[in-house]
Protein backbone atom coordinates (compact mmCIF):
# COMPACT_ATOMS: atom_id res chain seq x y z
CA UNK A 1 0.00 0.00 0.00
CA UNK A 2 3.10 2.49 0.78
CA UNK A 3 5.08 1.47 -1.73
CA UNK A 4 2.19 2.11 -4.46
CA UNK A 5 2.24 5.97 -3.44
CA UNK A 6 5.58 6.29 -4.78
CA UNK A 7 3.64 5.08 -8.10
CA UNK A 8 3.41 8.76 -9.13
CA UNK A 9 3.26 11.33 -11.69
CA UNK A 10 5.92 14.00 -12.32
CA UNK A 11 4.81 17.52 -11.68
CA UNK A 12 6.71 19.89 -13.89
CA UNK A 13 7.41 24.19 -13.38
CA UNK A 14 8.57 26.63 -15.95
CA UNK A 15 12.27 25.44 -15.21
CA UNK A 16 11.26 21.99 -16.54
CA UNK A 17 9.77 22.89 -19.91
CA UNK A 18 10.93 24.89 -23.02
CA UNK A 19 8.04 25.83 -25.57
CA UNK A 20 8.65 24.53 -28.88
CA UNK A 21 9.28 25.99 -32.01
CA UNK A 22 6.78 25.77 -34.88
CA UNK A 23 6.24 26.72 -38.18
CA UNK A 24 5.14 30.08 -37.85
CA UNK A 25 3.56 32.90 -40.54
CA UNK A 26 2.96 35.55 -37.98
CA UNK A 27 5.77 38.26 -36.61
CA UNK A 28 6.26 38.88 -33.03
CA UNK A 29 4.95 42.33 -33.94
CA UNK A 30 1.46 41.27 -35.30
CA UNK A 31 0.15 38.87 -32.43
CA UNK A 32 -2.46 39.87 -30.72
CA UNK A 33 -2.26 39.44 -26.61
CA UNK A 34 -5.54 40.48 -25.33
CA UNK A 35 -7.05 37.56 -23.37
CA UNK A 36 -9.70 37.61 -19.88
CA UNK A 37 -8.73 37.96 -16.42
CA UNK A 38 -12.19 36.64 -15.46
CA UNK A 39 -15.79 36.23 -16.98
CA UNK A 40 -16.58 39.54 -17.56
CA UNK A 41 -13.31 41.44 -17.59
CA UNK A 42 -10.90 41.55 -20.58
CA UNK A 43 -7.34 42.57 -20.30
CA UNK A 44 -5.58 44.18 -23.49
CA UNK A 45 -2.59 42.77 -22.15
CA UNK A 46 -2.42 39.43 -19.98
CA UNK A 47 -0.86 40.41 -16.32
CA UNK A 48 -2.75 40.94 -12.98
CA UNK A 49 -0.85 42.33 -10.29
CA UNK A 50 -0.88 40.24 -7.07
CA UNK A 51 -2.61 41.34 -4.13
CA UNK A 52 0.22 42.19 -1.57
CA UNK A 53 0.85 44.80 0.34
CA UNK A 54 4.41 45.71 -1.01
CA UNK A 55 2.84 45.42 -4.72
CA UNK A 56 -0.62 46.90 -5.31
CA UNK A 57 -2.68 49.57 -4.15
CA UNK A 58 -4.26 52.41 -6.25
CA UNK A 59 -0.70 53.55 -7.87
CA UNK A 60 -0.16 50.15 -8.96
CA UNK A 61 -4.06 49.46 -10.02
CA UNK A 62 -3.91 52.91 -12.20
CA UNK A 63 -0.80 52.39 -13.86
CA UNK A 64 -1.96 48.72 -14.97
CA UNK A 65 -5.11 50.02 -16.08
CA UNK A 66 -3.60 52.29 -18.34
CA UNK A 67 -1.46 49.72 -19.76
CA UNK A 68 -4.14 47.15 -20.36
CA UNK A 69 -3.21 45.54 -17.51
CA UNK A 70 -5.37 44.98 -14.56
CA UNK A 71 -4.50 45.91 -10.25
CA UNK A 72 -5.65 43.35 -7.52
CA UNK A 73 -5.71 45.89 -4.66
CA UNK A 74 -4.53 43.72 -1.39
CA UNK A 75 -6.45 43.12 1.65
CA UNK A 76 -4.24 44.08 4.20
CA UNK A 77 -6.17 47.35 5.56
CA UNK A 78 -9.34 48.21 6.83
CA UNK A 79 -12.42 47.88 4.48
CA UNK A 80 -13.07 51.14 4.59
CA UNK A 81 -9.38 51.66 3.26
CA UNK A 82 -9.70 49.47 0.85
CA UNK A 83 -13.21 51.29 -0.59
CA UNK A 84 -10.80 54.66 -0.86
CA UNK A 85 -8.48 53.38 -3.26
CA UNK A 86 -10.85 51.57 -5.53
CA UNK A 87 -12.48 55.19 -5.57
CA UNK A 88 -9.40 56.22 -6.10
CA UNK A 89 -8.56 54.04 -9.01
CA UNK A 90 -12.41 54.64 -10.50
CA UNK A 91 -11.78 58.59 -10.14
CA UNK A 92 -8.53 58.11 -12.09
CA UNK A 93 -9.62 57.95 -15.81
CA UNK A 94 -13.04 58.83 -16.00
CA UNK A 95 -14.00 60.33 -18.85
CA UNK A 96 -17.12 61.94 -18.23
CA UNK A 97 -17.20 64.71 -15.69
CA UNK A 98 -19.80 64.09 -13.39
CA UNK A 99 -20.00 67.31 -11.30
CA UNK A 100 -21.02 69.75 -14.10
CA UNK A 101 -21.65 73.09 -13.27
CA UNK A 102 -24.97 74.53 -15.07
CA UNK A 103 -26.95 78.11 -15.21
CA UNK A 104 -30.78 77.57 -15.16
CA UNK A 105 -32.70 79.21 -17.77
CA UNK A 106 -33.29 82.09 -15.84
CA UNK A 107 -29.83 83.43 -15.71
CA UNK A 108 -28.24 86.40 -17.18
CA UNK A 109 -25.19 86.78 -19.61
CA UNK A 110 -23.29 87.80 -16.67
CA UNK A 111 -24.45 85.20 -14.54
CA UNK A 112 -23.10 82.66 -16.63
CA UNK A 113 -20.06 84.71 -17.30
CA UNK A 114 -19.45 85.54 -13.95
CA UNK A 115 -19.74 81.89 -13.26
CA UNK A 116 -16.94 80.75 -16.10
CA UNK A 117 -14.51 83.57 -14.97
CA UNK A 118 -14.79 81.99 -11.43
CA UNK A 119 -14.77 78.30 -12.00
CA UNK A 120 -12.13 78.72 -14.83
CA UNK A 121 -14.49 76.45 -17.48
CA UNK A 122 -15.14 77.85 -20.58
CA UNK A 123 -18.09 76.45 -21.15
CA UNK A 124 -21.53 75.68 -18.95
CA UNK A 125 -24.95 73.98 -20.25
CA UNK A 126 -27.80 75.52 -19.37
CA UNK A 127 -30.98 73.57 -17.88
CA UNK A 128 -34.26 73.51 -17.27
CA UNK A 129 -35.00 71.41 -14.35
CA UNK A 130 -32.52 68.50 -14.86
CA UNK A 131 -32.79 68.63 -18.76
CA UNK A 132 -30.10 70.24 -20.73
CA UNK A 133 -31.50 73.15 -23.41
CA UNK A 134 -28.63 75.04 -24.58
CA UNK A 135 -25.29 75.24 -23.97
CA UNK A 136 -22.79 78.27 -24.42
CA UNK A 137 -18.91 78.50 -24.36
CA UNK A 138 -16.76 81.41 -23.22
CA UNK A 139 -16.27 82.82 -26.33
CA UNK A 140 -20.14 82.94 -27.26
CA UNK A 141 -20.02 85.53 -24.53
CA UNK A 142 -16.64 87.41 -24.46
CA UNK A 143 -18.27 90.04 -26.59
CA UNK A 144 -21.68 90.61 -25.34
CA UNK A 145 -20.87 90.35 -21.90
CA UNK A 146 -19.95 93.54 -21.22
CA UNK A 147 -22.22 95.20 -23.72
CA UNK A 148 -25.91 93.72 -22.94
CA UNK A 149 -25.22 91.55 -19.51
CA UNK A 150 -28.39 91.57 -18.47
CA UNK A 151 -29.87 89.63 -21.73
CA UNK A 152 -31.23 86.10 -20.83
CA UNK A 153 -28.95 83.19 -21.43
CA UNK A 154 -31.51 81.98 -23.60
CA UNK A 155 -30.78 84.36 -26.42
CA UNK A 156 -26.83 83.59 -26.47
CA UNK A 157 -27.17 79.85 -26.23
CA UNK A 158 -26.85 77.03 -28.66
CA UNK A 159 -29.91 75.29 -28.66
CA UNK A 160 -30.24 71.54 -29.41
CA UNK A 161 -26.25 70.95 -28.56
CA UNK A 162 -24.98 67.82 -29.28
CA UNK A 163 -24.96 64.97 -26.61
CA UNK A 164 -23.99 61.59 -26.38
CA UNK A 165 -24.92 58.91 -23.93
CA UNK A 166 -23.01 57.83 -20.86
CA UNK A 167 -21.77 54.27 -22.57
CA UNK A 168 -19.80 56.30 -25.32
CA UNK A 169 -16.19 55.11 -25.59
CA UNK A 170 -13.26 57.77 -25.34
CA UNK A 171 -12.56 57.30 -29.56
CA UNK A 172 -16.37 58.15 -30.13
CA UNK A 173 -16.74 61.03 -28.24
CA UNK A 174 -13.21 62.48 -30.02
CA UNK A 175 -14.80 61.82 -32.88
CA UNK A 176 -17.98 63.32 -32.28
CA UNK A 177 -16.16 66.28 -31.39
CA UNK A 178 -14.35 66.97 -34.10
CA UNK A 179 -16.97 66.37 -36.50
CA UNK A 180 -19.31 69.23 -35.22
CA UNK A 181 -16.33 71.42 -33.87
CA UNK A 182 -17.17 71.68 -30.40
CA UNK A 183 -14.94 71.40 -27.54
CA UNK A 184 -17.64 70.06 -25.36
CA UNK A 185 -20.29 67.05 -25.17
CA UNK A 186 -23.57 67.19 -22.72
CA UNK A 187 -23.68 63.23 -21.75
CA UNK A 188 -27.57 62.65 -21.15
CA UNK A 189 -29.36 59.60 -20.20
CA UNK A 190 -30.47 57.11 -22.62
CA UNK A 191 -33.40 58.45 -24.72
CA UNK A 192 -34.14 61.72 -22.90
CA UNK A 193 -32.53 65.50 -22.32
CA UNK A 194 -30.79 64.91 -18.21
CA UNK A 195 -27.82 65.41 -17.98
CA UNK A 196 -25.36 62.91 -16.15
CA UNK A 197 -22.27 64.77 -16.76
CA UNK A 198 -20.03 66.60 -19.00
CA UNK A 199 -16.91 65.18 -21.34
CA UNK A 200 -14.65 67.89 -22.35
CA UNK A 201 -11.86 68.12 -25.26
CA UNK A 202 -9.13 68.52 -23.19
CA UNK A 203 -9.88 66.06 -20.74
CA UNK A 204 -10.37 63.36 -23.52
CA UNK A 205 -6.60 64.18 -24.82
CA UNK A 206 -5.16 63.57 -21.75
CA UNK A 207 -7.07 60.19 -21.58
CA UNK A 208 -6.16 59.39 -24.67
CA UNK A 209 -2.96 58.80 -24.33
CA UNK A 210 -3.91 55.65 -23.13
CA UNK A 211 -5.70 53.78 -25.78
CA UNK A 212 -4.47 50.48 -24.43
CA UNK A 213 -6.44 51.10 -21.13
CA UNK A 214 -8.55 48.59 -19.33
CA UNK A 215 -12.09 50.10 -18.69
CA UNK A 216 -15.19 49.30 -17.28
CA UNK A 217 -18.43 49.89 -19.13
CA UNK A 218 -18.45 53.90 -17.95
CA UNK A 219 -14.90 54.85 -19.26
CA UNK A 220 -13.60 54.54 -15.53
CA UNK A 221 -10.34 52.31 -15.14
CA UNK A 222 -10.97 49.00 -13.97
CA UNK A 223 -9.59 47.48 -10.77
CA UNK A 224 -10.41 44.24 -8.31
CA UNK A 225 -9.79 44.20 -4.61
CA UNK A 226 -8.86 41.32 -2.59
CA UNK A 227 -10.87 40.01 -0.07
CA UNK A 228 -10.84 37.19 2.86
CA UNK A 229 -12.54 34.18 1.51
CA UNK A 230 -15.42 34.66 4.64
CA UNK A 231 -16.00 38.49 4.59
CA UNK A 232 -19.15 39.30 3.15
CA UNK A 233 -18.76 42.56 4.66
CA UNK A 234 -16.03 44.00 2.66
CA UNK A 235 -17.07 42.02 -0.40
CA UNK A 236 -20.13 43.70 -0.52
CA UNK A 237 -18.81 47.59 0.68
CA UNK A 238 -16.30 47.11 -2.35
CA UNK A 239 -18.48 45.99 -4.68
CA UNK A 240 -20.82 48.89 -4.52
CA UNK A 241 -18.19 51.10 -4.20
CA UNK A 242 -17.69 49.58 -8.15
CA UNK A 243 -14.99 47.00 -7.71
CA UNK A 244 -15.05 45.18 -11.12
CA UNK A 245 -13.84 42.19 -9.26
CA UNK A 246 -13.64 40.55 -5.77
CA UNK A 247 -10.57 38.40 -5.30
CA UNK A 248 -11.35 36.07 -2.78
CA UNK A 249 -7.75 35.54 -1.37
CA UNK A 250 -6.87 32.12 0.48
CA UNK A 251 -3.59 29.93 0.18
CA UNK A 252 -5.92 27.21 0.09
CA UNK A 253 -8.83 27.78 -2.19
CA UNK A 254 -10.22 23.69 -1.76
CA UNK A 255 -10.72 24.45 1.87
CA UNK A 256 -14.88 22.68 1.89
CA UNK A 257 -16.02 26.09 3.90
CA UNK A 258 -13.66 28.41 1.04
CA UNK A 259 -15.33 27.28 -1.67
CA UNK A 260 -19.05 27.40 0.32
CA UNK A 261 -18.37 30.83 1.28
CA UNK A 262 -16.94 31.96 -2.17
CA UNK A 263 -20.28 30.52 -3.90
CA UNK A 264 -22.22 32.32 -1.32
CA UNK A 265 -20.31 35.34 -2.16
CA UNK A 266 -20.38 35.37 -6.04
CA UNK A 267 -24.33 35.19 -4.71
CA UNK A 268 -24.29 38.29 -2.92
CA UNK A 269 -22.01 40.99 -5.23
CA UNK A 270 -22.65 42.01 -8.78
CA UNK A 271 -18.41 42.40 -9.51
CA UNK A 272 -16.67 38.80 -10.77
CA UNK A 273 -15.86 36.70 -8.13
CA UNK A 274 -12.82 34.63 -8.39
CA UNK A 275 -11.28 32.09 -6.14
CA UNK A 276 -8.29 30.70 -5.62
CA UNK A 277 -6.09 29.24 -4.82
CA UNK A 278 -5.84 26.01 -6.01
CA UNK A 279 -3.59 23.66 -7.89
CA UNK A 280 -5.36 20.28 -9.06
CA UNK A 281 -8.14 19.55 -11.39
CA UNK A 282 -10.55 18.31 -8.31
CA UNK A 283 -9.98 21.34 -6.91
CA UNK A 284 -11.28 23.10 -10.29
CA UNK A 285 -14.57 20.60 -10.15
CA UNK A 286 -15.24 21.43 -6.95
CA UNK A 287 -15.59 25.22 -7.97
CA UNK A 288 -17.18 24.28 -11.30
CA UNK A 289 -18.99 26.82 -13.53
CA UNK A 290 -19.70 28.72 -9.88
CA UNK A 291 -17.12 31.64 -9.95
CA UNK A 292 -15.62 33.70 -12.66
CA UNK A 293 -11.78 33.05 -12.64
CA UNK A 294 -9.76 30.57 -11.03
CA UNK A 295 -5.99 31.51 -10.05
CA UNK A 296 -3.94 28.99 -10.03
CA UNK A 297 -0.28 28.31 -7.47
CA UNK A 298 0.43 26.71 -4.42
CA UNK A 299 3.61 27.69 -3.03
CA UNK A 300 5.12 28.46 -6.38
CA UNK A 301 5.97 32.56 -5.58
CA UNK A 302 9.36 33.71 -5.21
CA UNK A 303 8.79 35.21 -1.36
CA UNK A 304 6.45 31.79 -0.03
CA UNK A 305 7.57 29.21 2.36
CA UNK A 306 4.05 27.25 2.29
CA UNK A 307 6.23 24.27 0.09
CA UNK A 308 8.94 24.17 2.89
CA UNK A 309 6.93 25.03 5.61
CA UNK A 310 3.98 22.45 4.91
CA UNK A 311 5.47 20.20 2.30
CA UNK A 312 2.32 20.90 -0.03
CA UNK A 313 2.27 22.30 -3.70
CA UNK A 314 2.55 21.31 -6.95
CA UNK A 315 4.81 22.36 -9.35
CA UNK A 316 3.14 25.56 -11.11
CA UNK A 317 3.03 24.24 -14.91
CA UNK A 318 1.53 21.27 -13.75
CA UNK A 319 -0.73 22.81 -11.84
CA UNK A 320 -1.99 25.31 -14.15
CA UNK A 321 -2.49 22.18 -16.50
CA UNK A 322 -4.33 20.54 -14.14
CA UNK A 323 -6.74 23.38 -13.50
CA UNK A 324 -7.36 24.65 -16.97
CA UNK A 325 -8.06 20.59 -18.11
CA UNK A 326 -11.12 21.06 -15.90
CA UNK A 327 -11.80 25.10 -16.12
CA UNK A 328 -11.75 25.13 -19.91
CA UNK A 329 -15.10 22.84 -19.69
CA UNK A 330 -16.81 25.51 -17.57
CA UNK A 331 -15.42 28.21 -19.52
CA UNK A 332 -14.09 29.62 -16.05
CA UNK A 333 -10.70 31.76 -17.20
CA UNK A 334 -7.55 31.22 -15.50
CA UNK A 335 -5.42 33.29 -13.27
CA UNK A 336 -1.18 31.76 -13.23
CA UNK A 337 -0.13 32.88 -9.84
CA UNK A 338 3.39 33.31 -8.48
CA UNK A 339 7.01 32.14 -9.98
CA UNK A 340 7.23 33.87 -12.55
CA UNK A 341 10.84 35.15 -13.03
CA UNK A 342 11.05 35.87 -16.91
CA UNK A 343 8.60 36.68 -19.95
CA UNK A 344 9.58 33.25 -21.33
CA UNK A 345 8.09 31.77 -18.10
CA UNK A 346 4.44 34.09 -18.64
CA UNK A 347 4.19 32.20 -22.03
CA UNK A 348 4.42 28.80 -21.01
CA UNK A 349 1.89 29.48 -18.36
CA UNK A 350 -0.64 30.65 -21.20
CA UNK A 351 0.49 27.83 -23.02
CA UNK A 352 -0.13 25.03 -20.08
CA UNK A 353 -3.93 26.77 -20.25
CA UNK A 354 -3.51 30.38 -18.21
CA UNK A 355 -5.57 33.20 -19.62
CA UNK A 356 -3.15 35.83 -17.86
CA UNK A 357 -0.47 35.34 -15.29
CA UNK A 358 -0.49 37.10 -11.67
CA UNK A 359 2.90 39.06 -10.44
CA UNK A 360 4.37 39.62 -7.61
CA UNK A 361 7.99 39.93 -7.58
CA UNK A 362 8.20 41.43 -10.98
CA UNK A 363 6.59 44.10 -9.91
CA UNK A 364 7.26 45.07 -6.24
CA UNK A 365 10.63 46.71 -7.36
CA UNK A 366 8.97 49.54 -9.44
CA UNK A 367 7.80 53.04 -8.60
CA UNK A 368 4.24 52.03 -8.44
CA UNK A 369 4.18 49.69 -5.75
CA UNK A 370 3.93 51.46 -2.08
CA UNK A 371 7.07 51.87 -0.19
CA UNK A 372 10.31 53.67 -1.02
CA UNK A 373 13.45 52.82 -2.64
CA UNK A 374 15.89 51.71 -0.12
CA UNK A 375 19.72 51.61 -0.55
CA UNK A 376 21.92 48.58 0.02
CA UNK A 377 25.69 48.37 -0.72
CA UNK A 378 24.82 51.27 -3.04
CA UNK A 379 22.41 49.47 -4.57
CA UNK A 380 18.57 50.22 -5.10
CA UNK A 381 15.92 48.16 -3.62
CA UNK A 382 12.47 48.43 -2.74
CA UNK A 383 11.04 45.91 0.65
CA UNK A 384 8.66 43.07 -1.06
CA UNK A 385 7.26 40.31 1.84
CA UNK A 386 4.74 37.54 1.40
CA UNK A 387 1.67 37.87 2.82
CA UNK A 388 2.22 35.04 5.17
CA UNK A 389 5.30 36.41 6.49
CA UNK A 390 5.74 37.12 10.00
CA UNK A 391 5.37 41.00 9.57
CA UNK A 392 2.37 41.22 7.46
CA UNK A 393 0.21 38.43 9.71
CA UNK A 394 1.21 40.28 12.88
CA UNK A 395 0.43 43.68 11.49
CA UNK A 396 -3.04 43.71 9.76
CA UNK A 397 -5.80 41.72 8.60
CA UNK A 398 -4.69 38.75 6.41
CA UNK A 399 -3.65 36.16 8.96
CA UNK A 400 -6.90 34.43 8.05
CA UNK A 401 -5.67 33.87 3.96
CA UNK A 402 -3.19 30.83 6.45
CA UNK A 403 -6.32 29.62 8.39
CA UNK A 404 -4.90 31.35 11.14
CA UNK A 405 -5.77 33.97 13.76
CA UNK A 406 -3.84 37.05 15.33
CA UNK A 407 -3.10 36.00 19.32
CA UNK A 408 -3.06 39.90 21.04
CA UNK A 409 -0.91 38.44 24.06
CA UNK A 410 1.70 37.69 22.26
CA UNK A 411 5.03 39.71 21.69
CA UNK A 412 6.90 40.03 18.62
CA UNK A 413 10.11 38.09 17.80
CA UNK A 414 10.89 34.90 16.25
CA UNK A 415 10.05 31.82 19.04
CA UNK A 416 7.89 34.33 20.61
CA UNK A 417 5.17 34.86 17.70
CA UNK A 418 1.81 32.01 17.92
CA UNK A 419 1.48 32.51 13.78
CA UNK A 420 3.54 29.78 11.92
CA UNK A 421 4.99 32.30 8.98
CA UNK A 422 4.11 30.60 4.95
CA UNK A 423 6.20 33.59 3.74
CA UNK A 424 9.41 35.61 4.15
CA UNK A 425 10.45 39.44 4.21
CA UNK A 426 12.89 40.61 1.93
CA UNK A 427 13.81 43.70 -0.67
CA UNK A 428 13.87 43.41 -4.42
CA UNK A 429 16.20 45.79 -7.01
CA UNK A 430 14.23 49.05 -7.79
CA UNK A 431 13.42 48.63 -11.36
CA UNK A 432 11.69 52.17 -12.69
CA UNK A 433 8.64 52.45 -13.64
CA UNK A 434 6.09 49.74 -14.09
CA UNK A 435 5.28 50.66 -17.81
CA UNK A 436 9.03 50.01 -18.72
CA UNK A 437 8.67 46.30 -16.90
CA UNK A 438 5.03 45.90 -18.87
CA UNK A 439 6.68 46.50 -21.90
CA UNK A 440 9.92 44.11 -21.82
CA UNK A 441 7.68 41.42 -20.63
CA UNK A 442 4.93 42.12 -23.24
CA UNK A 443 7.61 41.60 -25.97
CA UNK A 444 9.05 38.56 -24.38
CA UNK A 445 5.61 37.38 -24.91
CA UNK A 446 5.21 38.44 -28.45
CA UNK A 447 8.34 36.61 -29.10
CA UNK A 448 7.10 33.48 -27.73
CA UNK A 449 3.95 33.59 -29.66
CA UNK A 450 5.86 34.37 -33.01
CA UNK A 451 8.07 31.48 -32.64
CA UNK A 452 5.31 29.40 -31.35
CA UNK A 453 3.20 30.37 -35.03
CA UNK A 454 0.30 31.60 -32.41
CA UNK A 455 -1.17 34.84 -33.97
CA UNK A 456 -3.45 35.07 -30.41
CA UNK A 457 -3.65 33.76 -26.50
CA UNK A 458 -6.26 31.17 -27.54
CA UNK A 459 -3.85 30.02 -30.32
CA UNK A 460 -0.58 30.10 -27.70
CA UNK A 461 -3.35 27.90 -25.29
CA UNK A 462 -4.59 25.77 -27.55
CA UNK A 463 -0.96 24.88 -29.78
CA UNK A 464 1.90 25.78 -27.37
CA UNK A 465 3.47 22.65 -27.12
CA UNK A 466 6.11 21.63 -24.49
CA UNK A 467 9.67 19.44 -24.63
CA UNK A 468 10.96 18.28 -21.12
CA UNK A 469 14.77 19.52 -20.26
CA UNK A 470 16.89 18.19 -18.31
CA UNK A 471 19.46 20.29 -15.82
CA UNK A 472 22.19 20.29 -18.32
CA UNK A 473 19.37 21.87 -20.53
CA UNK A 474 18.72 24.14 -18.29
CA UNK A 475 21.77 25.64 -18.17
CA UNK A 476 22.03 25.37 -21.50
CA UNK A 477 19.10 28.02 -22.01
CA UNK A 478 20.78 30.35 -19.22
CA UNK A 479 23.57 32.99 -20.95
CA UNK A 480 26.89 30.55 -19.55
CA UNK A 481 30.54 30.96 -19.94
CA UNK A 482 30.58 34.37 -20.06
CA UNK A 483 30.94 37.12 -17.27
CA UNK A 484 28.01 39.42 -18.19
CA UNK A 485 28.81 42.96 -17.50
CA UNK A 486 26.32 44.34 -19.01
CA UNK A 487 22.68 43.76 -16.99
CA UNK A 488 19.67 43.18 -19.63
CA UNK A 489 16.60 45.01 -19.23
CA UNK A 490 14.21 41.43 -19.07
CA UNK A 491 17.31 39.17 -17.59
CA UNK A 492 17.82 39.63 -14.04
CA UNK A 493 21.02 38.38 -12.55
CA UNK A 494 21.18 35.39 -10.31
CA UNK A 495 22.68 37.57 -7.15
CA UNK A 496 19.66 39.75 -7.60
P1 LIG B 1 5.83 35.97 -7.18
O1 LIG B 1 6.63 34.76 -7.53
O2 LIG B 1 5.28 36.66 -8.38
O3 LIG B 1 4.59 35.39 -6.37
O4 LIG B 1 6.57 36.88 -6.29
C1 LIG B 1 3.54 36.19 -5.90
C2 LIG B 1 2.41 35.33 -5.35
O5 LIG B 1 2.83 34.60 -4.19
C3 LIG B 1 1.70 34.35 -3.34
N1 LIG B 1 2.06 34.76 -2.00
C4 LIG B 1 2.44 33.93 -1.02
N2 LIG B 1 2.48 32.58 -0.99
N3 LIG B 1 3.31 32.70 1.21
C5 LIG B 1 2.90 31.96 0.15
O6 LIG B 1 2.92 30.72 0.22
C6 LIG B 1 3.28 34.06 1.24
O7 LIG B 1 3.67 34.68 2.22
C7 LIG B 1 2.81 34.69 0.07
N4 LIG B 1 2.62 35.99 -0.24
C8 LIG B 1 2.16 36.00 -1.52
C9 LIG B 1 0.55 35.14 -3.90
O8 LIG B 1 -0.30 34.24 -4.56
C10 LIG B 1 1.23 36.12 -4.84
O9 LIG B 1 0.38 36.56 -5.88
Amino acid sequence: MYLKKLDIETGFTFDDVLLVPAASGVEPSETEPASKFSRNIKLTIPFVSSAMDTVTESGMAIALARAGCLGVLHRNMTAEDEVEQVTLVKQADDIIEREVLTVNSQATVSDAARMMQNYSISGVPVMEGDEIIGIVSRRDLRWIASKKGDQNIRTVMTTNPITVNEDVKLEDALEVMYNNKVERLPVVSEGTKTLIGIITMQDLLEKNQYPAANRDKDGKLRVAAAVGPFDFKRAVMLDEAGADAIVADCAHGHNLNVVKSVKEMKESVSADVVAGNIATSAAAEEFGGSVDGLKVGIGPGSICTTRVVAGVGVPQVTAIASVAEVASQYDVPIIADGGIRYSGDIAKAIAAGADCVMLGSLLAGTDEAPGRVIAIKGRRYKQYRGMGSLGVMESGQSSDRYFQKKDPDMPRGIGQTKFVPEGIEGATPYVGSVESVIYQLTGGLKSAMGYTGSPDIPALKANGKFIKITAAGQIESHPHDILITDEAPNYRLKDN
